[in-house]
């Protein structure tokens, strides 16, 4: 016999409309509310221990009662909990909004709920009907000039993408024959992040980050901290001019979804200047299922990123078959897709120039 959830769903299984509709409309609100608790710092101060709303408050510099508020409404949403009257802790969760926490993603949502980034996102309709950035328009210039006009944001930015990295960079470098190579480059490698890893599992392997200069203010302390800055050049650049010679593999992770395919193609055009007959071109993202082919699903990760990525830059994330017309428009071939394992959420799309 039918359940109401059943005839709910229309025959499938799952909670009931309502109870997947009402979230979402809290999804404002909830990034509202993270952006205010890094602001306020409120969960550094509590760090392992507890605090009372009046103590949160204190430090906040805000009032009590509604700090009191603020708090309880953290419970149900998993990143506080109450565990006696009046006394909060972080949950696991929470704890991952602290600064100092070793998988922190502090800096990952301060770089996404930014005003301009929440700007951005109130002119989604008309980035849907110019498959456009909206960035240009509202703040008279591209994303990149808006964070690197802004030291702090730059930091905050370079530090996102290393949180958002260390899930490939803890499978990727077991997950790929990169002790053939010489020498690895890491085409708009931001701090060095997933290089470190590649690096630090492959001691043959000698390594080339390349960004622009804002992008690489982080590298050079991430690299020595990793043990690998004797095997790995620093190389300041625009990648839209030109990639750095003496390669055998060049990485390009999180770097082509930024853009159009006119400005891939310019990228991939550099590189394919530089990459030797052998060479390998290895892009890390992730890889969309081609409409039709398969149901859009399971994490809306990539599919909001997507759009995030139109507003931000007029970029886009890719299917398998995306990729391959981008290599093959600037003279790869596609050889392979390979999903990485977990905790990655990103495919390895490997290609050779033709
Ligand atoms: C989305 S981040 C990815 C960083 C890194 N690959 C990762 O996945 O963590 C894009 C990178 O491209 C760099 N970038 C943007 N425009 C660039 C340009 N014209 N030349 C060189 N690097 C650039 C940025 O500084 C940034 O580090």
């Amino acid at each position: 016999m039918a359940t109401e959830q059943d005839r709910t769903n229309d025959g499938r299984t799952g909670p009931p409309p309502q109870a997947v509709l009402m979230p979402l409309l809290w999804g404002h609100p909830v990034a509202h509310l993270l952006r205010t608790m890094l602001r306020l710092g409120v969960a550094d101060r509590f760090g392992d221990g507890e605090a009372t709303a009046e103590e949160m408050a204190a430090h906040c510099g805000t009032l009590p009662e509604p700090t009191r508020r603020m708090l309880r409404a953290l419970v149900p949403l998993g990143l506080v909990a109450e565990v006696r009257p009046d006394a909060f802790r972080l949950t696991p969760a929470g704890a991952l909004l602290r600064a100092d926490h070793p998988e922190s993603m502090a800096a990952t949502i301060r770089v996404f709920t930014t005003p301009a980034m929440v700007r951005a996102w109130e002119h989604l309709e008309d980035g849907l009907r110019t498959d456009g950035p909206v960035f240009d328009a509202l703040l008279g210039h591209d994303y990149f000039t808006h964070i690197r006009k802004d030291p702090e944001l730059s930091a905050a930015f370079n530090t996102a993408m290393s949180q958002t990295t260390r899930a490939t960079a803890e499978v990727l470098p077991g997950h790929y024959a990169f002790g053939r190579f010489g020498t690895l480059v890491d085409v708009g490698g931001g701090d060095g992040t997933l290089l470190a890893a590649v690096l630090a599992a492959h001691p043959g392997l000698r390594g080339i980050l390349y960004d622009s200069a804002a992008g690489l203010a982080e590298a050079a302390p991430r690299l020595e901290r990793a043990g690998v800055a004797d095997r790995c050049a620093l190389e300041t650049g625009d990648f839209f001019v030109s990639a750095p010679a003496g390669g055998d593999a060049y990485l390009l992770k999180s770097v082509l979804h930024d853009w159009t395919d006119e400005r891939c193609g310019v990228i991939l055009d550099g590189i394919r200047r530089v990459v030797p007959d052998d060479g390998r071109l290895l892009i890390v993202e992730p890889v969309l299922p081609a409409p039709g082919s398969a149901p859009a699903g399971g994490d809306p990760g990539p599919y909001l990123s997507d759009l995030t990525m139109m507003l931000a830059l007029g970029g886009r994330e890719r299917t398998a078959e995306d990729f391959a017309a981008l290599c093959a428009a600037s003279g790869f071939r596609l050889t392979s897709v390979t999903t990485l394992p977990a905790p990655s959420t990103f495919s390895l799309v490997e290609a050779v120039p033709v």
